[in-house]
């Protein structure tokens, strides 16, 4: 119970299967109170708020688009108001299409670039003033993927925002360590969430075997919860020291690549 007392945002979380949630579940299992936040499926995201409320915790659902300033403000806000302070924020919303550059048009690009570039930033940006204001530091953790390090056909526009990650999360470490605020990201690998629902390599049970086979330590997806675990490292005391980090979660998906 090392997060007693702290309070997380967790953006992307209103699916059950989701990273955000695993993150949640792990942050609250620590002892957080914790908002989630999604743009869609509100039912499901009171449902993921009550879900940590049985566990003891705190917990609010909060609507928001983060690739809208005004709204990611009212979410910070929000926070503060409901529940005193906000201490940890996983920026982890974000989509994908499988849409190489000879096909995505314009509007795709656009929506990718977004959630997953503009929509980390702002949410950053939000929770630092906060953090800087609140005066006792802070944790930043966002979710990038194992495409920060890796190429893949196909995900070309996804995997430079992820590859953008990189270099943010190193200039906003730079930025925020003066107010003890860490910055890092995690990179998972493959996670059976929405998110690969429509992925065209894993549409049949024959393609989904061949993607365990790929991962070289257990021959499975990683869980949400394996991905909420390495958000509580770097949000507990254990990650007092430790910014500008990226830690791969991917059962080795990458080796040798
Ligand atoms: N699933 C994987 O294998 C995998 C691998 C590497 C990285 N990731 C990253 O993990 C993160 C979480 O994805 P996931 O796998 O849990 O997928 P997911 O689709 O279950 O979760 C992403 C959530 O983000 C929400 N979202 C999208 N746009 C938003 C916006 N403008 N404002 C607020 N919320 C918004 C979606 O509604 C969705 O619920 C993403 O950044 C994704 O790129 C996932």
């Amino acid at each position: 119970m090392r997060l007693t007392g702290k309070v997380a945002l967790v953006t992307g979380a209103a699916d059950v299967r989701s990273i955000g949630f695993g993150m949640a579940q792990a942050l609250a299992d620590e002892g957080a109170d914790v908002v989630v936040n999604d743009v869609a499926a509100p039912d499901e995201l009171e449902q993921r708020a009550e879900e940590l409320i049985a566990k003891g915790r705190r917990a609010l659902a909060l609507q928001a688009d983060v690739t809208d300033a005004y709204q990611v403000k009212q979410m910070v806000k929000q926070t503060v108001e409901k529940l005193g302070r906000l201490d940890i924020v996983c920026s982890n919303a974000g989509i994908i299409r499988w849409e190489p550059v000879l096909e995505i048009t314009p509007r795709q690009m656009q929506a990718i670039l977004n959630v997953n570039l503009m929509g980390n930033v702002l949410v950053c940006q939000a929770a630092a003033q906060q953090m800087i204001a609140q005066g006792d530091g802070g944790r930043i953790i966002i979710t990038s993927s194992v495409q920060s390090d890796l190429q893949f056909p196909v995900t070309p526009v996804y995997g430079g925002t992820k590859f953008a990650m990189h270099t943010f999360v190193g200039c906003l470490a730079l930025e925020l360590a003066e107010h003890n605020i860490t910055v890092n990201h995690i990179g998972p690998g493959w996670v059976r969430s929405a998110l690969n629902d429509a992925a065209p390599d894993q549409q049949t049970s024959a393609d989904i075997e061949r993607q365990k086979a790929g991962v070289p330590l257990g021959h499975r997806p990683g869980l949400p919860y394996e991905m909420g675990r390495a958000a509580v490292y770097f949000a507990s005391p254990d990650g007092d020291y430790v910014t500008g980090a990226f830690i791969r979660l991917d059962g080795g998906l990458a080796l040798g690549k």
